[in-house]
């Protein structure tokens, strides 16, 4: 008897998915910790069509040449120089390969807004969009965290990047006026409401256009350091040391720079669950010292920060921002600040004033809310 036929490929399948800001938890992710991030009203939308040559194709509206590559060579350290923003997309579909899906060839076709470089996770919103467009286009039938595995493993393992998975969950789990407590040992996550309009509060970011690349060298240091740590406090991860074990743990470390890095994962486990729990019951207002404490944090202990980000977050303080923050990565890259909306108008122009002055690069401001999660389109 003839095998039923296969259902036809769709002609297109089309999916959003949005970059993030980290409200506090930061690199506590690869430490097994916590963290509290939410989507941005930016991101990426992927398209995947059907080709009829076994190759796929990759085009984006931000770059000015598509890149094409033969389904049989796909594979990490294939695509490198100027081919290697392509790699986010290819790289999930090498990731899907990689589990045993023959892909056909296919066409995917990019258009992103989300600022690039400025530490607000653009790669993950690639990543994310084409993972759910290809999903659908083959009818794969992944849940969402495997759509969250696959743009993972497209990321640490075909970019390269040895980041630690929150930008991605973000990415796909992330609810409207929500923030997601992501317990990045489980990858369990809770939505906990974060709606600035009903406060009457602003999330203003700063783009503060100091370069950040987490490929480079500095992350990895940091990640390393981490490990080391805990591996001398023999746990699995700084994540298993609470605030009442830091002063035991520092003692028993060998050398400072390992004592700051540390304390600095250590106190932003406890800071971001302190943060949720006064979110969950509706104290929006009183995290501002909790995000402050977490740059202090990040300055002075994980040393992640720029004059940049640290003059930024100087001014919003100065200008009435109950707290303000780097988020991402650091080295550059953006700071959050909540504040009253009249003041952020004023406090963005104070910190482009503030720039001017020192001569750095032209800072661009934005507020953001809370946004949905990868989605389809049409
Ligand atoms: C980057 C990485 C994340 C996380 C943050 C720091 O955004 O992609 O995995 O480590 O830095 O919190």
């Amino acid at each position: 008897m003839a095998s039923p036929p296969m259902p036809p490929m769709p002609v297109e399948s089309s999916w959003r998915a949005p970059g993030r800001v980290n409200l506090i938890g930061e690199h506590t992710d690869y430490n097994d910790g916590f963290c509290l991030p939410l989507a941005i009203p930016y991101g990426c939308t992927a398209t995947v069509s059907p080709l009829s040559e076994p190759v796929l194709e990759v085009v984006s509206a931000q770059q000015e040449a598509p890149v094409e590559i033969a389904l049989a060579e796909l594979r990490p350290g294939r695509l490198t120089g100027a081919d290697a923003w392509a790699g986010y997309a290819a790289g999930v579909a090498w990731a899907i390969a990689e589990r045993g899906h023959r892909l056909p060839g296919l066409s995917i076709s990019l258009d992103g807004d989300v600022p690039l470089g400025a530490g607000l996770s653009s790669s993950a919103a690639l990543e994310c969009s084409v993972a759910a467009a290809l999903d659908d286009q083959l009818a794969l039938g992944l849940d969402r965290s495997e759509l969250v595995a696959l743009a993972r493993q497209a990321e640490n393992d075909f970019v390269g990047a040895p980041t630690g998975g929150m930008d991605q969950l973000a990415s796909v789990f992330a609810e409207r006026d929500r923030v997601l407590l992501c317990d990045m040992r489980t990858l369990a996550v809770e939505p906990v409401p974060f709606d600035l309009d009903a406060a009457g509060l602003s999330l203003l970011v700063i783009d503060t256009r100091a370069p950040h690349q987490l490929t480079d060298g500095s992350y990895g240091e940091r990640r390393a350091a981490c490990e080391e740590a805990a591996r001398l406090l023999g746990v699995p991860a700084l994540r298993d040391v609470d605030l009442e074990g830091l002063p035991e743990a520092l003692d028993r470390l060998p050398d400072e720079t390992l004592r700051k890095r540390a304390r600095h994962v250590i106190t932003e486990n406890d800071r971001t669950l302190a943060c949720a729990d006064l979110l969950r019951t509706g104290q929006l207002r009183r995290i501002g010292p909790l995000l402050t404490a977490s740059h202090e944090s990040m300055r002075d202990d994980f040393e992640i920060t720029v004059p940049e980000v640290d003059l930024a977050v100087e001014v919003l303080l100065a200008f009435g921002a109950a707290g303000a923050r780097m988020t991402g990565g650091g080295f550059g890259g953006c700071v959050i600040a909540l504040m009253e909306p009249a003041q952020a108008r004023a406090g963005a122009l104070a910190v482009q004033a503030a720039f001017a002055g020192r001569g750095y690069a032209e800072p661009v401001g934005f507020p953001v809310t809370a946004a949905a999660g990868v989605h389809r389109l049409g």
